[in-house]
């Protein structure tokens, strides 16, 4: 039995959609779930800079102990897993947009995907893209924003319902009766994405699959904590913890503890 923290990393408060799968699978697993919320969002910052603060972040991970880390950021995976992978001895669990699971379900055979511009322009998510039996269309438009607001908190007001408006509309409008979402922030929208749009989109998120994938993985390698452990979960945020408690409270009605930690300095950004 092995009682190392795993741990959960993502640009700011999207990775939290994936630890609330990864608590109700495995509620005996100590977490450490790790917001990079100074630098979010990734989405639109250089593709550089995401990938090496994404190693600089998960190099502390595994330094604290660590003994997986889940990069619960669509972003992050697409840029920076396979270099995680050749640097780092742990299993590493990574995320990518559902688009397999979106063209099983979807009857039109029309895809919605919403994701960040980062994700839909990587190699990966083309390589992946590029890998499908070609008989589903695949939309894809870049949320440009919507991170931001989440970060703030807003998951259903006015502005945030102005942008799905945008994204969502031409999508229903071409044919999509499925919407992918692919970025793991998005997951937070989707009470307000069925307000706007009732039953006309089945919502896509991979949260599920990658809580089973880590349980896989920890079994692979003998990783597994006791199952008669009732670890807490320590929340780390680069920007502000009582933001981070308080948003884990209402996204996930969980009381975290919260701290502020400081990886620094980050890699160069553009001025
Ligand atoms: N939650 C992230 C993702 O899955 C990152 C969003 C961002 O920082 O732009 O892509």
């Amino acid at each position: 039995m092995n009682p190392s923290p795993i741990g959960i990393f993502d640009s700011g408060l999207g990775g939290l959609s994936v630890l609330r799968e990864v608590r109700a699978m495995l509620p005996h697993e100590p977490l450490i779930y790790f917001a990079d919320s100074r630098y979010a969002p990734y989405g639109d910052k250089p593709e550089a800079f995401v990938e090496a603060r994404t190693l600089q972040v998960c190099e502390w991970l595994a330094a604290q102990g660590c003994k997986a880390l889940v990069i619960a950021c669509n972003t992050a995976t697409m840029h920076a897993v396979q270099t995680l992978r050749e640097r780092l001895a742990v299993p590493i669990i990574g995320v990518e947009p559902g688009l397999k699971p979106a063209a099983a379900r979807s009857r039109s055979k029309v895809v919605g995907v919403l994701a960040t511009a980062n994700t839909l322009k990587s190699a990966k998510f083309n390589r992946l893209l590029g890998a499908l039996d070609g008989e589903s269309r695949y939309l894809c438009a870049a949320g440009h924003g919507l991170v931001g607001l989440i970060e703030q908190g807003d998951v259903s007001g006015p502005a945030i319902r102005e942008k799905l408006a945008a994204y969502l509309q031409p999508m229903l409008a071409d044919g999509a009766d499925t919407l992918v979402l692919g970025c793991t922030h998005y997951p937070f929208l989707s009470e307000t994405i069925r307000d706007m749009v009732g039953n006309r989109l089945d919502l896509i998120d991979t949260g599920l699959a990658i809580a089973r994938q880590l349980s896989r993985k920890l079994a692979e390698f003998d990783l597994a904590a006791s199952p008669d452990a009732h670890p807490e979960v320590r929340y780390l945020s680069t920007k502000d913890a009582a933001h981070l408690h308080d948003m884990a409270a209402a996204l996930l009605q969980v009381d975290a503890r919260a701290e502020t930690v400081a990886i620094e300095p980050a890699p160069p950004l553009p001025a």
